[in-house]
């Protein structure tokens, strides 16, 4: 197995790749209703800006924060695109430290990325601290039996393909600026005990059909289970947690891949 350090691939080419082609998504309306309902709001994690940005350009009152000062760098260009201008901040959320309190936080697809779960603990306590008495955190995150063939490789003995070998790039997208892109994504290793699964990214950018640039990135998430996030967000300090189906606010099923958690401070 490979060890791999806490990392978050985030970055150059894949920060690029998130502005050009991540822009939809059930999340970005699902979480909305919570923003309306309460701000200001935070979008912490908030990437390129895929949430923040369609909120900001309603008029919605939401600052953003991520660790990765590139999707930074996207996100005031979407939000500008769209004549819009909002707070952002480049810190890591377990050490989130900002002049505002918020009605409403959310993290869409953040928790446990190139973190050790220490930092994760302490990010849920830095997000509570930074809600206003009667706010609400609302956080999705991946269960770890959602991918079938991922899911086969916890039991002893079945890990031994790890890490899988590298890939050739999927489908290639044209980006708005004519230039060609592709990614190709491969499990490095996956650790049941620590419940960690690491990942490689490799990215390509093609020009007038050369190959002009090509980074690997890798990124670590930590996998948590219903029962042990719930058990996180308490001892953070909310007194009430929620736990919601997949973006439908439905009551959460055994076959939900996302889960989403409402946490309020009292
Ligand atoms: C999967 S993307 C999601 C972006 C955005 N929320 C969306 O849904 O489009 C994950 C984002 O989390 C950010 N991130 C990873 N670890 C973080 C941390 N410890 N603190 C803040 N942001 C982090 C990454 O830089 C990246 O922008």
């Amino acid at each position: 197995m490979i060890p791999v350090e806490p990392q978050s691939w985030h970055h150059g080419l894949v920060a690029r790749w998130w502005s050009l082609f991540r822009d939809s998504g059930p999340e970005i309306a699902y979480f909305r209703q919570f923003v309306e309902a309460g701000q200001p709001a935070l979008d912490v994690a908030c990437g390129a800006g895929r949430l923040l940005v369609p909120y900001v350009e309603a008029g919605l009152d939401v600052d953003g924060c991520d660790v990765s000062p590139d999707m930074l760098a996207f996100c005031a260009q979407a939000a500008e695109a769209v004549g819009a201008s909002p707070n952002l901040h480049c810190q890591a959320m377990h050490e989130l430290d900002l002049p505002r309190r918020y009605r409403t936080i959310v993290v869409c697809g953040g928790l446990g990325l190139g973190s050790t779960r220490e930092q994760d603990r302490l990010a849920l306590r830095r997000l509570y601290e930074h809600l206003e008495p009667g706010g609400r955190l609302v956080l999705d995150n991946e269960v770890p039996y959602a991918n079938a063939t991922h899911w086969g490789l916890w039991p002893s003995g079945r890990r031994d393909g790890l890490p899988e070998s590298p890939r050739p790039p999927g489908a290639r997208r044209l980006g708005p600026d004519g230039d060609e892109y592709a990614l190709a994504t491969r499990l490095l290793s996956l650790d049941p005990l620590r419940q960690q699964e690491a990942w490689e990214m490799h990215a390509h950018r093609w020009h007038e059909g050369s190959l002009v640039a090509e980074e690997r990135h890798r990124l670590t998430s930590n996998l948590y289970f219903c029962a042990e996030l719930v058990m996180m967000l308490e001892r953070a300090g909310f007194s009430e947690v929620e736990v919601r189906g997949e973006y439908n606010d439905a009551p959460p099923t055994a076959d939900d891949s996302f889960l989403v958690y409402v946490a309020t401070r009292t």
